[in-house]
């Protein structure tokens, strides 16, 4: 992760306190500071009495941090050696990545979800053979859909799809121009089946590109209108539903002798018909630009091909924001030391204001309701100068919690202040014991229900980090997969599983009813490596694992890419309800 350059304040080691200044704003000088930078800081400091939980926090933290990287760098390699030398040595092409790099303004790129496809049933898949992820061209923040001809000739596989719908789905949610590096063979022809027939499956995308187009969203900020436009650049075979990515996007550009577009490639014709073609004759860039317009701009190679991209997007008629820096101080805290906070299970979970502190600007914060509902804290804080409202999982979502977390994300809604969810849920509790306990559940069960409703409807961008649990109902109300955040990471920690295996004990299932002991070892082994983050991440159930000493800038970056559109609260049509 690029570093801002920006002077960093430690906090000491363990049981020390933190030093009490941080680095000034601009507007200290004037002897009072404005906005978020006079919320109250949190006290962050590591006390003896963490030593025991942070240490084996950092434990389990450093066992997921080697596991990240050894996964992403089997991801950057795609299909393997042998095929990145038939893709650059015998087909003459870039690797995908170093297209991107021709593409984009800087390095400065958010990847989404590089551990989809992995450990499949049907097998590795290495990034779904397909990179996606958010960067920008000429100032404007836009999504990049590339396939990697490295893995399998780049031809879709069921996950490649979701991967693709995900990315749009992205790209809609945040108004974000969408450029695609079209490289594929098309379907994965042996599961054809999981990737051709069903509405979320391969035709949707391009569904979603005719939509996306239809999207004239005026833009805030914009000169004129600003449009999510779709647009192509094919560098390589664009074959049966490849073939469509590029008719269908608003504008495409090809590359000469090494971009074609067909339905049926020069083997399948000659199957079907005896003829010989070669596939410059059958769908090759002179054709596509001259005789049938397939195409609208002619690129004699890949590295023209980048520029005229670069070029259609500066003819959006969208004015980037300014570039010029929000000054913003950093957390006094180190955000370091969340590994030592990311917990390994729910007992491993310490107050979630140690984590919000080495998160926010300044480990600033300014609390709501701070005293009532204490297992959910919430307030208004900033990141990379990005103000955002906050919701924290503290323990169980209690009636208090969840009414207090409905209040809340209203009066984010209200205001237009997106909402980041930090998700940490466990299971449910089991079955009451008596009625007066019954009737407590079914309190919280409405309060819960209230938050979700709430959630559900609140319109401004929300961005979801699961840093320990994501299991049962509470994980709805915290923002889940279900509920549309714009954004969703989880930490290489977390567990995502309607139940959370690590509270399941043989001696609580005898008790149960269960009887057979092996039986139950063999389910819980499942569902633990099923709960894994990785596993979460291979399926898609998120848009990446991330490492909690990144997560900042990670933020920062969602929170960047958000402010690009205008979010708007035209469908809040009720005030505010205290709860
Ligand atoms: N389904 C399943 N596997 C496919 C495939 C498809 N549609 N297209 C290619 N592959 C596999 C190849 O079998 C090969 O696998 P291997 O590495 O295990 O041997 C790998 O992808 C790479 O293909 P290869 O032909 O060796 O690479 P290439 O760079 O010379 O050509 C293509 C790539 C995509 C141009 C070429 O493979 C092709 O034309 N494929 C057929 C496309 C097609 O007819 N699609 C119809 C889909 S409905």
């Amino acid at each position: 992760m690029a570093s801002l350059g920006l002077h960093r304040l430690r906090a000491p080691a363990l049981g020390r306190c933190p030093p009490a200044l941080c680095r000034p704003h601009s507007t200290q000088a004037s002897g009072r500071r404005r906005g978020a930078q006079a919320f109250p800081a949190l006290p962050g400091a590591l006390l003896p009495i963490h030593t025991h939980v942070y240490e084996a926090n950092s434990r389990n933290s450093a066992r997921c941090r080697s596991r990240y990287m050894e996964l992403l760098e089997k991801v950057k390699l795609g299909g393997g050696e042998s095929a990145i030398l038939r893709h650059t040595q015998r087909n003459k092409k870039l690797l995908v990545r170093e297209r991107l790099k021709r593409l984009l303004d800087d390095d400065n790129f958010l990847e989404l979800s590089p551990f989809a496809g992995l450990a499949l049933p049907y097998g590795d898949v290495p990034s779904a053979g397909c990179l996606s992820g958010i960067g920008k061209i000429c100032g404007i923040w836009c999504m990049l859909i590339a396939n990697d001809a490295t893995v399998k000739g780049g031809t879709a596989y069921p996950i490649s799809v979701k991967k693709q719908l995900r990315a749009q789905e992205i790209a809609i949610q945040n108004r974000l121009p969408t450029v695609y590096l079209v490289d594929s063979g098309g379907a994965f022809l042996p599961l054809q089946a999981q990737l051709f027939p069903d509405k979320e499956h391969g035709g949707r995308t391009f569904y979603n590109e005719a939509i996306m187009s239809a999207m004239k969203i005026p833009q805030v900020r914009a000169a004129g209108s600003y449009y999510p436009i779709t647009g192509a650049v094919v560098c390589g075979s664009c074959t049966a539903g490849g073939a469509y990515i590029p008719t269908m996007a608003e504008e495409t550009i090809i590359v000469d002798r090494i971009g074609t577009i067909f339905l049926a490639g020069p083997p399948l014709v000659k199957a079907a018909t005896g003829e010989d073609v070669s596939a410059e004759d059958l769908g090759g860039a002179r054709l596509h630009s001259r005789v049938s317009g397939c195409v609208d701009h002619f690129a004699p190679n890949e590295a023209d091909a980048y520029d005229c991209a670069r070029m259609i997007i500066s003819t959006l008629n969208f004015e980037p924001e300014p570039s010029e820096h929000p000054e913003y101080e950093e957390p006094v805290y180190d955000p370091e030391e969340l590994a030592g906070l990311a917990p390994c299970d729910y007992q491993h979970s310490l107050d979630v204001k140690l984590i919000l502190s080495r998160l926010l600007d300044g480990s600033k914060f300014l609390e709501f309701k701070a005293d009532y509902g204490t297992t959910l804290v919430t307030g208004f804080a900033s990141v990379e100068g990005n103000l955002l409202g906050v919701v924290a999982s503290n323990g169980h979502l209690t009636h208090d919690a969840a009414l207090k977390g409905s209040h809340f994300v209203q009066i984010c809604n209200q205001r237009a202040i997106p909402l980041l969810f930090l998700q940490n849920t466990t299971s449910q509790d089991h079955l009451p014991p008596n009625v007066s306990k019954a009737e407590q559940l079914t309190n919280r069960l409405k309060a819960q229900a209230c938050m979700m409703a709430a959630v559900a409807c609140a319109t401004v961008p929300k961005i979801t980090l699961v840093v320990g649990g994501c299991h049962g109902g509470e994980s709805f109300a915290m923002c889940g997969r279900s509920y549309e955040p714009n954004f969703l990471f989880l930490w290489p920690n977390a567990r995502v599983g309607l139940v959370d295996p690590y509270r399941l004990s043989w001696s609580s299932q005898k008790d149960e009813g269960r009887t057979d002991e092996t039986e139950f070892r063999t389910l819980l082994s499942r569902l633990k490596e099923e709960s894994s983050a990785f596993y979460s991440s291979a399926r898609l159930w998120d848009d990446g694992v991330i490492l909690p000493q990144d997560t900042r800038h990670v933020l920062g970056k969602c929170l960047k890419i958000i402010r690009q559109q205008r979010y708007e609260t035209r469908f809040q049509r009720s005030p505010v309800l205290r709860m």
